[in-house]
């Protein structure tokens, strides 16, 4: 017989190799509920973690726990894992704003869920990696991991040589605190580089850029820690399962 608690959650959680979410989340990624519905069922005491009716939708919960909904066992869905090729004029938002939502394009179960692994501006085209891994994304966003990004860039001005070594010293953005951190560039013809960096600061490329006088005309993310975008625009796919450890810490990049 189920016990109603909350407090005692830890005691009843056995953690080990695996990932751990929100109970919510849980709810969302093994049922057909959405968010709202999960939180409302969490609260009208219809979900049991480990023979105990759990209240508290934000209670961690691991996907090796015992949940039921309505007496159902839970299975989380496996994360999922995807590559897209952004067209222009599109955002990096669960819905339409003043543009088109990137999402559109990804006919889905769910595909609100999924969040996206450096978002890119409006204008800017190229690979965007989605996921509703919270910690895989990590791994890609954190300077502190060290995740390579690949741009080509098309500038407005001829490039100076000095900017090779302006931006392997790093940069002051207006408004930011530090440098931009180590960033490599390679000249491919005087108006149009490839950039790698491993941090995403807010319009980071384009900022670089008007810091040493020039402009960012065209903005394509061509790689991210080592994956190549290889479809068509507006297309994606699934990435593969040695693509998706590729980008986990410890792995080769
Ligand atoms: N830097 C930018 O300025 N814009 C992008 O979309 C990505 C990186």
């Amino acid at each position: 017989m189920a016990q109603r608690g909350e407090c005692t959650f830890w005691v009843l959680l056995i953690f080990t190799e695996g990932s751990t979410m929100r109970l919510d989340k849980f709810i969302c990624k093994s049922s057909e509920l959405i968010r709202d519905e999960a939180i409302q069922a969490i609260y009208a005491g219809q979900v049991v973690v480990n023979d105990t009716i759990m209240t508290n939708p934000s209670l961690q919960v691991h996907e090796n726990n015992t949940i039921t909904l309505h007496g159902r066992r839970l299975t989380a869905r496996a994360f999922r894992y995807i590559l897209m090729h952004k067209p222009s004029g599109t955002i990096c938002s669960n819905r339409d704003e003043a543009y088109p939502s990137l999402f559109n394009h990804i006919e889905i179960d769910k595909a609100s869920e999924l969040h996206i692994a450096g978002r890119l501006d409006a204008d800017t085209t190229g690979l965007v990696l989605m996921t509703d891994d919270g910690r895989w994304s990590f791994h890609i966003i954190s300077p502190s991991q060290q995740c390579e990004k690949v741009y080509r860039v098309g500038l407005r001005d001829p490039i100076s040589d000095d900017v090779v070594s302006t931006f392997k010293g790093g940069v002051q953005l207006q408004g930011e605190e530090n440098r931009t951190l180590p960033a490599k560039l390679k000249v491919v013809a005087p108006r149009e580089v490839l950039l790698t960096i491993t941090e995403g600061k807010f319009h980071q490329v384009k900022r670089m850029f008007k810091a040493v006088g020039n402009r960012v005309v065209s903005l394509h993310r061509e790689e991210i820690g080592g994956i190549r975008l290889d479809v068509g625009v507006g297309q994606w796919r699934y990435l593969t399962a040695d693509e998706v450890n590729s980008l986990r810490p410890g792995c080769p990049r």
